[in-house]
């Protein structure tokens, strides 16, 4: 079954949830209600299998400001499934149409299945290492990709 992106709902809070702590036991987990309106989540059936977030950062303490990817997480069950390319896909048209020029990810220079399904959309990096305001890189160092609108 092939998943569809759309925009998270009130109802997608547990399940985002439980996504967020199976992929990420240890952090130290914000409650997800106050995100929902940056959350994406795929869709296959009835059951949410992935998420993923899109935001415009503009304050001065990012550097580059502009429209973010991030966060996005697949149910191990479902990888390599389209899902994340779904997400990712979703993600970008919604920031096509809000009228980004670039949009930007960054990644652990660790995270190989990460890069490669950016690099699928042809995503192309731009800094290494990169940092970002409350996000620590273990076992390797962040490095921000970007992709420029084309028409
Ligand atoms: C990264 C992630 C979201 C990918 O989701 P996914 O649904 O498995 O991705 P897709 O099925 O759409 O993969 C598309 C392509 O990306 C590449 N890819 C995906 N996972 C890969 C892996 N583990 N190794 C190498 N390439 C990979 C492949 O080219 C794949 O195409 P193929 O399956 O036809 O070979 C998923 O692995 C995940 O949730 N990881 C844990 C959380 C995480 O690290 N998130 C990213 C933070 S920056």
């Amino acid at each position: 079954m092939i998943a569809s992106c759309r925009p998270a709902t009130l109802a997608d809070i547990e399940a985002i949830t439980a996504l967020r702590s199976a992929a990420y036991p240890d952090g130290m987990h914000k409650p997800v209600g106050p995100q929902l309106q940056h959350l994406y989540v795929a869709q296959a059936g009835h059951e949410v299998v992935g998420y993923g977030r899109l935001r415009l950062h503009r304050a001065a303490r990012f550097d580059p400001p502009g429209y973010y990817l991030g966060g996005v997480v697949v149910d191990p069950a479902w990888r390599r499934q389209g899902a994340g390319t779904a997400l990712t896909r979703g993600r970008l048209q919604a920031a096509w149409a809000a009228g980004a020029q670039v949009v930007y990810y960054f990644a652990n220079s660790r995270n190989e299945a990460s890069i490669a399904m950016h690099r699928g959309f042809g995503f192309t990096e731009l800094r290494r290492p990169f940092e970002f305001p409350g996000v620590t890189f273990d076992g390797g160092v962040g490095v921000l990709f970007g992709l420029t609108r084309q028409d």
